[in-house]
């Protein structure tokens, strides 16, 4: 007999009791079941089938039937109670492992590595910016080969036989009469000679010149050209297009300004300029002390160039300019050598990102 009592009765002040004793002594038992396996077996020792609480069920048969329903209750609430206790000891346990766990793999007081993520090259940046501006007033965008022709890389733009720039020693040749393009300007001519007018295009490409490395110049550069032919066309146009470019660009603080030049195929020709980023316009080496870079070339299309392409001068007028993306990129970010736009060092580029 598990509670006697004096009078051979169970009271259930007795039955409270031995609740109340089972209770503390599996609560000392949970406290040192230090893994799941000691853990089980304290609750099978209280709670199974052939444990002390099915010890305290059987005796509620000693009662006096009408007390049995009450004792009843009394043990279904008190093993609810002791569960949830075995309960809580293992999740608190499992919380520990994974604590031990984490512990031994990560050292959360390391410091935290930065995600690298990647960005646009700066002359990627210009390019897309630039040809994003003339894609919203209804230019195409268009790119051609870097290996051209003779005929349209001088001749068809009206660069006499004669000219500096077509010798072996300004560019480079594959093969007699075939080279790389030394700019994008016979995309010009190509254009024209594939599509009747309007011509409203842009080509962002690479260009090659037999240059020697310095802050502003490099072999391999990239340009922007530029093509707006169509009937009515004039210089106050072409000023007007690539001074709001400029402002795109760089924004409206920054000094632009269109120079006289000359190009064979362009007349009147304007080189335009703006504020060196090396000195802000005080004179430096990148600028070579004019305060000035040159960021491109323009003008009106030259009658025998539309020619050329079979347009009729006297019908549709033209204007056409190549930009430098590298140098667009150097006065965006300050840079006064255009190298750095070259050596790709990961941290540069991160900066200038
Ligand atoms: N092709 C010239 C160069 O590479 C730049 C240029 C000047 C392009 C005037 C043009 C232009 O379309 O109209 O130096």
């Amino acid at each position: 007999m598990l509670f006697p009592a004096h009078d051979g009765a169970f009271p259930i002040s007795a039955l409270n009791e031995q609740l109340q004793s089972l209770t503390e002594r599996l609560t000392k038992a949970l406290a040192t079941a230090t893994d799941t396996t000691t853990l089980e077996d304290v609750r099978v020792r209280f709670l199974g089938r052939s444990g002390e609480i099915t010890l305290v069920r059987r005796s509620i048969g000693t009662l006096p039937p009408g007390e049995r329903p009450q004792a009843g209750k009394i043990i279904n609430a008190a093993v609810t109670g002791l569960e949830a206790l075995v309960d809580a000891a293992a999740r608190a346990l499992a919380f520990r492992a994974l604590d031990a766990e984490l512990e031994r793999s990560i050292d959360v007081t390391f410091p935290g590595t930065a995600r690298a993520t990647g960005s646009l090259h700066p002359v990627r940046r210009a390019i897309e910016d630039a040809c994003a501006y003339f894609e919203r007033r209804g230019f195409a965008v268009v790119t051609g080969n870097e290996i051209e022709t003779e005929y349209f890389n001088f001749d068809a733009l009206n660069i006499p036989p004669d000219h500096p720039a077509r010798e072996g020693l300004d560019s480079f040749y594959l093969r007699p009469g075939l080279l790389m393009r030394t700019h994008t300007s016979p995309m010009q001519v190509r254009t024209m000679q594939a599509y009747p007018p309007p011509i409203a295009i842009v080509v962002p490409g690479k260009a090659y010149r037999r240059d020697a490395i310095d802050a502003r110049h490099s072999p391999v550069f990239h340009q922007i050209e530029g093509l707006l032919v169509a009937p009515g066309i004039h210089l106050g146009h072409l000023k007007g297009v690539l001074t709001g470019l400029f402002r795109d660009l760089f924004g409206p603080q920054q000094a632009v300004r269109f120079r006289p030049s000359y190009f064979p195929f362009t007349e009147p020709s304007a080189e335009v300029d703006t504020t060196c980023p090396g000195c802000h316009g005080s004179g430096c080496k990148t600028c070579s002390g004019s305060g000035w870079i040159e960021i491109g070339g323009s003008g009106m299309v030259h009658p025998d160039v539309l020619r050329e392409a079979g347009y009729d001068p006297q019908t549709v007028t033209g204007w056409a300019f190549g930009v430098g993306p590298e140098r667009i990129a150097m006065v965006r970010h300050g840079i006064d050598d255009i190298r750095v736009l070259f050596e790709n060092d990961p941290r540069v580029l991160a900066e200038l990102a």
